[in-house]
């Protein structure tokens, strides 16, 4: 009923231009291409106003998704992506250009990772597609030197970016995961222990995601050396901010092509790169590692087909932006950045010390922030009233926690940040009771939940329910009402307070809970 009541009022609202075709027995709800196209000024107009209700990056105010640093370098930044926005990295011979430029991002950033002349890489779209492509080339590595190994497995700590669960998921490779220790850094024992004949691959990250803590990398490379097994490095967070941070005498332990053991590294040039979205490297130690990511076809109808990454065609722009970018920056540039984000990233922590209700999780190893709250006090509420002043950030679960990434256009929002925090974390240690309203109530069910395979049922019909025919963005408060059939989504709404208190009770007998 809901859907229906939405396609009947978008059929009364006749924005410019859109054009709602109507059959005659029932209305249909597809935006349609114009009979008659529109003036360029028409479109962008009405594309700029769908922004209204997008995170306020600018104003400092949304803590992930954009790194950015200001109207200059954007503006720098299209000029260069337009430069190369038809151009097609597919077919390195038709673009030269292309081609150069991405070899120079890499050798910039093998340089900047501390490789040695042998090392070589690919750009890839992101963070995702590095590690898929890592993943991919362990597992074809293994194919060719180990092929006696019939169900490949590669051993992880748990905080390791889902990115490899997905590489996991879609090349065949079992997953091993393995819990962290409580210093939230990879367990190296428990690694070794999960090692077996056939495993492929060990990752570990600098920084992983979560809890923002560079794993043990110079242990890991030992392990991985003794087993013989390649070693990746997700450094798509801090490939490049560690390196200044370093430079600018933050402690931190050795992560990178340094460390023994490490055959490849993947750094995300558009994170704190300040590239255009779509740009990444991964890094191997040498050939033998990257000519396992390469896919070639020769009997295709089509022409022989070569390919070093996931996509099919290559968009010119974002490896253009990313070498501009690197060019423009200089180390100077970057390392200005890095400083305003650290100093930025000390305030916060040093802020949230000292507000009674919460506490930090992690090492301080990197510009970013992960808060929890102590006690019983909920996170979910606290980030629900952030969220309704303006400020947007990620939400984490095991154990429930707020992930702040930290930029330079930080520095200004700050002090407000932490002045509001503080308010929100003690209003809602006064009300408990507002851990059961709002998104506050599923995200804290969803963390609870022990049977995951539910929690994965109920994102299912979101999913469902968001790329279905009319493409709406659900309201997460309403899940579980009308039409969907999440249980998860359904608990929460019929039985909403009781279920958290089983649920609590369930978590609060399991053995080893972190809290
Ligand atoms: C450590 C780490 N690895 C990988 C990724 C995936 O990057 P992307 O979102 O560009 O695919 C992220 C994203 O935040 C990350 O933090």
């Amino acid at each position: 009923m809901r859907a229906f009541a939405r396609i009947l009022l978008r059929l009364d609202d006749k924005g410019p231009g859109v054009n709602f075709a109507v059959c005659k027995e029932k209305p249909m709800n597809r935006t349609t291409i114009p009979l008659q196209g529109r003036s360029h000024d028409d479109v962008l107009t009405e594309m700029s106003s769908f922004r209204e209700h997008d995170a306020d990056y600018k104003a400092g105010k949304t803590w992930s998704l954009v790194y950015y640093c200001g109207e200059e370098h954007s503006d720098f930044l299209k000029k260069a992506h337009n430069t190369y926005f038809s151009e097609n990295g597919l077919n390195p011979m038709a673009f030269k250009s292309l081609k150069r430029m991405e070899a120079e991002v890499v050798q910039m950033a093998s340089g900047l990772l501390n490789a040695d002349q042998d090392a070589v890489g690919t750009m890839t779209s992101g963070g995702t597609e590095s590690l898929l492509m890592a993943v991919k080339a362990a597992r074809d590595r293994a194919r060719k030197l180990k092929p006696w190994i019939r169900r490949p497995n590669m051993v992880l700590p748990t905080t390791i970016h889902v990115g490899v669960d997905k590489a996991a998921h879609y090349f065949g490779v079992r997953p091993i995961y393995v819990e962290i220790s409580d210093d939230f850094r990879a367990n190296v024992k428990a690694m070794e222990k999960a090692c077996n004949r056939n495993t492929i691959l060990i990752a570990a990250s600098a920084p992983q995601y979560p809890f923002v803590t560079i794993d043990p990398i110079e242990e890991l490379g030992q392990l991985a050396l003794r087993k013989k097994l390649p070693f990746h490095v997700d450094a798509c967070f801090g490939g490049f901010m560690l390196p200044w941070l370093e430079r600018l005498g933050h402690p931190l332990p050795l992560w990178d092509f340094r460390v023994p053991g490490v055959t490849s590294i993947s750094a995300d040039i558009h994170k704190y790169g300040y590239a255009s979205k779509g740009a990444s490297v991964l890094i191997y130690k040498d050939m033998s590692y990257l000519k396992h990511q390469f896919f070639i076809s020769t009997n295709w109808p089509g022409g022989i087909y070569a390919s070093p990454s996931m996509p099919g065609t290559r968009p010119g722009g974002p490896i253009a932006a990313a070498w501009a970018t690197m060019m423009a920056m200089g180390e100077d540039g970057y390392i200005e950045l890095a400083k305003k984000a650290l100093d930025t990233t000390k305030r916060l922590r040093a802020g949230i010390e000292g507000i009674p209700e919460l506490r930090l999780l992690g090492e301080f190893h990197m510009t970013a922030v992960t808060w929890a709250a102590k006690d019983d006090v909920s996170v979910f509420a606290i980030a629900d009233m952030m969220a309704e002043r303006g400020w947007g950030a990620d939400r984490q679960q095991n154990p429930p926690s707020i992930h702040l990434t930290v930029n330079a256009n930080n520095a200004e929002s700050a002090d407000q940040y932490l002045a509001d925090l503080a308010e929100c974390a003690a209003h809602v240690a006064k009300h408990p009771e507002l851990a059961d309203e709002g998104e506050a109530a599923m995200y804290g069910m969803m963390a609870k939940v022990p049977v995951r395979g539910l929690v994965k049922h109920s994102i299912g019909k979101v999913m469902e329910s968001m790329y279905s025919a009319s493409g709406e963005v659900p309201d997460l408060t309403k899940l579980g009402e009308g039409d969907d059939d999440g249980i998860v989504m359904k608990m929460i709404n019929r039985y909403g307070d009781q279920a958290m208190a089983v649920l609590d009770k369930i978590n609060s007998m399991k053995p080893g809970t972190r809290a």
